[in-house]
């Protein structure tokens, strides 16, 4: 069965890009705006002394996540992490519970901080917001809470990344709190909105292996309650000897979990290059191979799936613009991309706008959904269904 929306036909080239850049910049208006503008405002309102405490600014809700045309065509998301999820309106209201000081007490200046110099800044802005989850309870709020917005953008399958090393090391959250919220929020997510979720637990780049290996172990125990996997997330260019995480990553694999680092974000060509030596199952970001046809060629023999985030990659500078993307280059190498938001809260996205992004810059939603069906780290059963899901939606060819 082809897939029956006239709206995505061809379009011409120059007007694709002209269409991303264009929804790129309306996707964040009303905050891009004032960071231009107030520059130094918004680094005073970040200073730690001046961080309000209390109750918030009471100015509501962030308008819920808009449903958007594409919306009915079943979506696959791969790359998303955990605490880049929340957004700000319950960020407040979870760091309120907690205790927990944020450097805005509303939702405008909280957003507003949402703009990042570059990518060091992001990661700034990540730790930052990432301290506020505490609590099992928060964690399991978050899986559910991610899957009912998923739900509305017409996601069958989210595959989140979380980071409890520093939770534990720096906050004392005991390992099983964090993983039983997860594993506990897989279940209620499947049943109450009919969304699967897994989760896989993110080593930190640079830091020290031997937590790196405790949280690989303590992945493994998970293995029944939905944790599929082993990441690596932070600061790609501080990743040192990446050998160093050998270990944690026998550990994952003896133990059955898949191995998805990030790599080929900030990192480049050669952070891609040492991460192969594990073998990975899939790259998260990967998109630095796009200046490399050698490792794209690579790529493609080894059947490795991207789980590329468009719009996160302009956010965090990694990448200049919309229209200087590599997605249409890695698309016309042959790697498989699938698609995903990253942080959606902290880039303002949803997985709607990303695959609509996506799809301007060539990769049709019926190959970012295939994509995800091959490189999600799933038993067959889940894959089984997912595909069928997909065939019945765009045909059993996917452009
Ligand atoms: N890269 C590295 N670390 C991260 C990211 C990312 O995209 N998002 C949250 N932590
Ligand atoms: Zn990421």
């Amino acid at each position: 069965m082809a897939r029956a929306d006239a709206e995505h036909g061809i379009r011409p080239f120059a007007r694709l890009f002209k269409d991303a850049a264009e929804q790129l910049r309306n996707a964040d208006k009303g905050f891009r705006h004032e960071f231009h503008t107030s520059d130094s405002s918004r680094s005073r309102s970040a200073h730690p002394d001046r961080l309000a405490e209390g109750p918030s600014g009471g100015s509501g809700d962030a308008p819920p996540p808009r449903s958007r045309p594409s919306d009915p065509y079943p979506k696959i998301e791969l790359h998303v992490h955990l605490e880049g999820t929340i957004r700000p309106r319950t960020l407040l209201d979870m760091a309120r519970r907690n205790g927990v000081v944020l450097p805005a007490d509303n939702v405008e200046a909280l957003s507003e901080m949402y703009q990042y110099r570059d990518f060091d800044h992001f990661l700034e802005m990540w730790r930052t917001t990432t301290g506020t989850m505490r609590t099992e309870d928060d964690f399991r709020q978050a899986v559910i809470d991610y899957a009912r917005e998923a739900k509305s953008h017409g996601v069958e399958y989210v595959e989140t990344t979380f980071s409890p090393i520093n939770r534990n090391k720096w906050d004392g959250i005991p390992y099983p709190a964090m993983f039983n919220g997860v594993a506990d929020g897989i279940t209620a997510a499947a049943e109450r909105y009919g969304v699967t979720v897994r989760a896989m637990p993110s080593m930190i780049w640079g830091g020290p292996p031997d937590l790196a290996e405790e949280c690989a172990k303590w992945a493994v125990r998970y293995r029944e309650r939905g944790i599929v996997g082993l990441d690596a997330s932070g600061n790609e260019l501080g990743r040192g000897d990446v050998s160093q995480f050998d270990r944690a990553v026998a550990i994952a694999r003896d133990g059955g979990l898949g191995i998805v680092p990030h790599a080929g974000e900030a990192g480049g060509i050669d952070a891609i290059r040492e991460v192969l030596r594990w073998n990975p199952d899939g790259l998260q970001h990967g998109i630095a191979a796009a200046g490399d046809p050698a490792l794209m060629a690579e790529l493609v023999d080894r059947g490795t799936v991207l789980r590329v985030t468009p719009t996160s990659n302009v956010g965090t500078r990694v990448v200049a613009d919309i229209a200087e993307h590599p997605l249409p280059r890695l698309r016309e190498a042959g790697v498989r991309c699938s698609i995903g938001t990253d942080d959606p809260a902290l880039f303002n996205t949803t997985l709607g706008q990303e695959y609509e992004l996506a799809e301007q810059l060539g990769i049709s939603p019926a190959s970012a959904y295939q994509a995800g069906v091959d490189g999600a780290l799933c038993d067959d059963a889940v894959r089984q269904q997912l595909q069928e899901v997909g065939e019945a939606a765009f045909g059993d060819h996917p452009a």
